[in-house]
């Protein structure tokens, strides 16, 4: 079995704490938090020990795997020190999203991972689902074809905790929407993006960008805080000359259009039996059981799916499209370094 540490046990850490738990490659050894409240509350819970101080249970556990789930300024600054601790430690390490809230400290991230031959992952987790997996199929199967759109939408409701910044709702959200948009687009090349401050909001709470692959496809992104969560949330759309899916709520519902047939494709989370996914801890649940086989099967660390540099890469589309926003011109993303 794997040793698996967690550092970080909020919400989000117990989340990583029990994918670790219910993992059959993966045992939970030891939890971490710089709050004794938490550290204490997830020790009791799980029956392990818990640490304060990351690098004293990197040392005595030496952990095979460690998940950063730290939060910070702009939900993502404290990722950047137990990220490096724990490669230095020698661990493969799956990170929450974002990255970094600064791209130099993210680039480092991944940067070290590379230079000590570690396996990085980002919890990518809203593409980790079945729903997921029959839309990559019929794109890998050619059914698709040549693409020529992919447009995505993301809301999470009024989603109100503290704001560090204007530009929280670009940053600290849409690390999953323009991984979406990549996975099935591929990386992308220049955004113009708008956006606005719904009323009571002091943040820009709702932005769209058009969105430039480096393939020549096309496509939008269109995010909020604003928009109800108990209805549809979440809806990617890719049209390629061969055939249209929509990839609705992450795992509920993936729908193929072929261009040649009147007949639909639809895959439904089943009620009984099959892949079933019940609720949002699920994304969480596959995304790092697919991490743990990946590190148990030894793949390079270059062939991560939802890998640091991935993560790293969405950050960077979505600084060019603060960029955009901020000078009301288009982007191109290769231009932002910070
Ligand atoms: N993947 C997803 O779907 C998803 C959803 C929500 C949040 N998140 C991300 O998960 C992360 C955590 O979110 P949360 O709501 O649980 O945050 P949180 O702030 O409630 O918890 C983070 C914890 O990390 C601890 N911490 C900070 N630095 C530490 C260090 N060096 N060593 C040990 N502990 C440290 C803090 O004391 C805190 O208890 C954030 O980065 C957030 O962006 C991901």
């Amino acid at each position: 079995m794997l040793k698996a540490c967690v550092i970080g046990m909020g919400h989000i850490g117990n989340n990583h704490a029990r994918s670790y738990i219910s993992s059959d490659k993966a045992e939970l050894a030891a939890v971490c938090d710089i709050r004794l409240d938490r550290a204490k509350a997830a020790s009791e819970k799980y029956g392990v020990p818990y640490y304060l101080d990351a690098q004293q249970m990197l040392d005595e556990i030496k952990p095979d795997i460690v998940s950063v789930s730290t939060g910070g300024f702009e939900y993502s600054s404290d990722h950047y020190q137990p990220t490096l601790q724990a490669l230095r430690a020698g661990a493969d390490v799956i990170c929450e999203k974002p990255i970094c809230n600064d791209l130099r400290k993210g680039k480092e991230m991944v940067d070290t991972a590379k230079a000590l031959g570690r396996r990085f992952a980002l919890d990518l987790n809203h593409r980790f689902t079945p729903a997921a997996r029959a839309a990559d199929k019929w794109q890998r199967d050619g059914r698709i074809g040549e693409l020529l759109f992919v447009n995505m939408e993301l809301w999470i409701g009024r989603f109100e905790p503290k704001f560090d910044t204007e530009y929280y709702h670009f940053k600290a959200l849409n690390p999953h929407s323009v991984d979406i948009m990549r996975h099935y687009g591929g990386d992308i090349e220049e955004v113009y993006t708008f956006a606005k401050k719904a009323t009571g909001r002091d943040i820009w709470s709702v932005q769209t960008t058009n969105v430039k692959f480096k393939n020549g496809a096309i496509g939008t992104l269109t995010s909020s805080y604003d928009i109800g969560r108990g209805h549809p949330m979440e809806r990617c759309e890719v049209a390629g000359v061969n055939g249209r899916f929509v990839f609705e709520d992450m795992w509920r519902q993936a729908t193929l259009y072929p261009a040649e047939s009147l007949m639909k494709e639809v895959y439904t989370n089943p009620v009984f039996g099959g892949e079933r996914f019940k609720e949002f801890f699920d994304t969480f649940e596959d995304r790092i059981h697919h991490f743990v086989d990946e590190v148990a099967a030894g793949v390079a660390p270059e062939d991560i799916d939802g890998s640091g540099a991935d993560g790293l890469e969405a950050s960077r589309v979505i600084h060019a499209m603060i960029q955009s926003h901020k000078t009301g011109r288009p982007v191109k993303v290769a231009d932002i370094t910070e």
